[in-house]
């Protein structure tokens, strides 16, 4: 069973659902550590009560960033993590963690990448006039965002839409998608070799499993 970190900065809704997957055995792993950025992250709450060892770093007791993800790395080394999966960590990584844990880190992003890396992808889906937005989960690489993508999910966004009704549509695949990736790489069905993610030993297309591109 391999030993999973989640990295989060707010309200923990990926976690909750990695949380689940765990414990009803859809995931084939452990969560050893939950690591936020914010100490009023909710999802603290979340991991407390689920038993799972927490740790806040913040930034302004360290240096610089490289210190700071140094520290991380080095709980993460301590906790003999096999998989960092970033759940709404609203910091960017510095290369060195990214290449401390190289291979081994996942993402999901809120947007139909590579449209709209960065942030407020909602919003800037929707004053683009988009028909569709959606959700990337993502091999971590030193470009933000950049990495090989895994698997997306499309929404619909539909006229009289506001903001947060789409938000919600994504987050709900958001919740599906995420369990379902983890659980490919915590059974080894899924790794990242060459810049390229590779599932059953099979290349991915370059948006993902079953790209319709
Ligand atoms: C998720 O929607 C995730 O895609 C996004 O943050 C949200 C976290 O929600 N991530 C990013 O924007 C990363 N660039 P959660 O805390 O409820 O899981």
């Amino acid at each position: 069973m391999i030993k999973i970190a989640v990295l989060i900065s707010g309200e923990g809704s990926n976690l909750q659902a990695l949380i689940n997957a765990c414990h009803s055995g859809k995931i084939n792993g452990k969560i050893v550590a939950v690591v936020s950025n914010r100490e009023q992250a909710y999802g603290l709450q979340r991991a407390a009560e689920a038993g799972i060892e927490n740790r806040t770093f913040v930034r302004k007791a360290y240096a610089d960033n490289q210190a700071m993800d140094m520290a991380i790395g080095d709980y993460l080394t301590e906790k003999q993590v096999d998989l960092v999966v970033l759940a709404g960590y609203m910091k960017i990584l510095t290369v060195p963690f990214i290449q401390r844990f190289a291979d081994r880190i996942l993402n999901i992003h809120p947007s139909l990448l590579p449209k709209y890396p960065g942030l407020d992808t909602y919003r800037r889906a929707m004053e683009a006039g988009d028909l569709e937005h959606g959700t990337t989960v993502h091999f971590v690489n030193e470009i933000v965002d950049g990495g090989a993508i895994v698997l997306q999910a499309k929404v619909p966004i539909f006229s009289d839409d506001q903001l947060d009704d789409v938000m919600q549509r994504v987050k709900a695949q958001e919740l599906q998608i995420y369990p379902l990736v983890v659980s490919w790489f915590a059974d080894g069905r899924l790794k990242y070799r060459d810049g390229r993610a590779w599932l059953d030993n099979e290349i991915l297309p370059e948006n993902g499993y079953a790209s319709d591109e």
